[in-house]
């Protein structure tokens, strides 16, 4: 069955509410007290009865629960429009005809003795993200959580996703999903030439060894004006790093260079001949 998100009336419950059940309550107990004074004291306090009285109170309460006029509160109407939306386009999602695609996902595990394997696995690209990350990441998060690849920032920054994605080579979190309408199953494959550590994961040991062999640091000839004080440097220096800085050590150009492939002991590859070149 669809769950349906029910935002709380009371603000930061809906959160906080599941996390310190203590808090929230202590919140309530906090609000309804305010409501109260409020209420009390703007309410036409004439009535001789005390039926009446705390009639006047409920109703004045009720009025400041619907404009919103508690500070940090929102409004009975506005919660009640949300609700209204989040309901409708959760069922909406959910009257949608399915959009499904097809994953081949390279499987391999050392600890079993089958080979290498492609498994494929359908995902309904309307309850999935763009990327092919977020796929991955449904698939491993509800179909098969035995899927194993890398990923950290989730937005081209930290390079660990990279893969072979329908045979060219990039990240997972900024490529996106081929149209669900292409009947071809979308193929997701390690980088090439590496050795596979398990599915998608691959041994970067000699990547990332060719690259502290460049020593990529700045090597001064001669000695700081001041020791152990910072250098500035101008803005014009700084433009000439432009373009040869960016590079996240994703290990997409390396691992999609023919000669990488072949004389991956001897030569040193795109990416660290790039970091050599920024220090030269
Ligand atoms: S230069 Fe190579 S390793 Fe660096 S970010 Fe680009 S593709 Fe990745
Ligand atoms: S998860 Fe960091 S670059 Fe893709």
């Amino acid at each position: 069955m669809e769950r349906i998100h029910m935002p709380c009336f009371l603000p930061g419950g809906s959160v906080a509410h599941r996390l310190f059940p203590l808090s929230y309550l202590a919140r309530q107990l906090t609000l309804t007290c305010r409501v109260i004074v409020i209420a009390v004291k703007s309410a036409p306090l004439r009535s001789p009865s005390p039926l009446l009285l705390l009639a006047s109170v409920m109703a004045t309460a009720r009025v400041l629960l619907r404009r919103g006029l508690l500070p940090g509160h929102r409004p009975i109407a506005a919660t009640g429009r949300l609700l209204l939306a989040q309901t409708h386009s959760s069922l909406s999602a959910s009257a949608k005809p399915k959009r499904l695609k097809t994953f081949s996902i390279y499987r391999w595990n050392p600890e079993r003795p089958e080979s290498p394997q492609m498994q494929e696995y359908e995902v309904d690209l309307n309850e999935c993200g763009p990327m092919v990350l977020d796929a991955l990441l449904k698939i491993k998060n509800e179909v098969d959580p035995s899927l194993t690849f890398r990923r950290s920032c989730r937005e081209g920054i930290c390079g660990s996703c990279a893969m072979n994605i329908d045979g060219d080579n990039g990240l997972a979190c900024l490529t996106k999903i081929p149209a669900a309408e292409s009947a071809a199953a979308a193929m997701i494959t390690p980088l090439p030439h590496m050795f596979v550590v398990k599915d998608l994961v691959v041994d970067m040991t000699n990547f990332y060894s060719q690259y502290k062999s460049v020593e990529p640091w700045l090597k001064r000839k001669d000695p700081p004006p001041e020791m152990g004080k910072e250098v500035p440097q101008s803005k014009k220096d700084r433009a000439k790093l432009d373009g040869m800085y960016e590079c996240i050590l994703c290990a997409c150009c390396s691992t999609s260079c023919p000669s990488y492939w072949w004389n991956p002991e001897t030569y040193l590859g795109p990416a660290a001949l790039l970091h050599a070149h920024r220090f030269l």
